[in-house]
């Protein structure tokens, strides 16, 4: 076992963990906090996307044990800090959300576009959602709310 201290959602956490357990792993089964959600367990759909030190990665692929000292941030956290109250509302306007799967990840990559993206065109968020796989919805409402929360943070700002 491995002794790690990391901040998860704002709050210092210190646990031992095994050398081949993974983020999501240790988020859900470790923390109870299982909002991101593990599907394809390979890099793949997107699912289990989390925020480490400011960058969104994907949970199943990295290792607990290489997190000491990192900071890391889950949907209840991004959602808790108001951060993206006004995409969420989006999603919910436009039934972005059906089975909901996909949903966390999907938002964590959306916030990730709205800090650091904010000019992005339509075809540029569907180029950075491309990682993200949702069965139920056919895209185009989660395309049109994270266009929109761009459009109206951009009317704000006056850009
Ligand atoms: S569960 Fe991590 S990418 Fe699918
Ligand atoms: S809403 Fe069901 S997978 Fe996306």
């Amino acid at each position: 076992m491995i002794p790690i201290t990391l901040t998860v959602n704002g709050e210092r956490v210190t646990r031992h963990v095994e050398p081949r357990r993974h983020l999501i792993d240790f988020l859900r089964l470790d923390l109870g906090l299982t909002g991101s959600h593990a599907g394809c367990e390979h890099g793949v759909c997107g699912a289990c996307t989390v925020r480490v030190d400011g960058e969104i990665v994907r949970g199943c692929l990295v290792l607990a044990a290489s997190l000491d000292g990192a900071e890391v941030t889950t949907i209840e956290g991004l959602s808790d800090s108001g951060e993206v109250a006004d995409l969420q509302a989006e999603f919910v306007a436009r039934n972005a959300a059906q089975c909901g799967f996909c949903t966390p990840g999907m938002v964590m990559t959306a916030a990730d576009i709205l800090r650091h993206h904010p000019q992005a065109s339509r075809a540029e968020i569907r180029e950075h959602l491309s990682g993200n796989y949702c069965r139920c919805t056919g895209y185009q409402a989660i395309v049109d709310a994270v266009e929109a929360t761009l459009a109206q943070r951009r009317q704000e700002a006056g850009r």
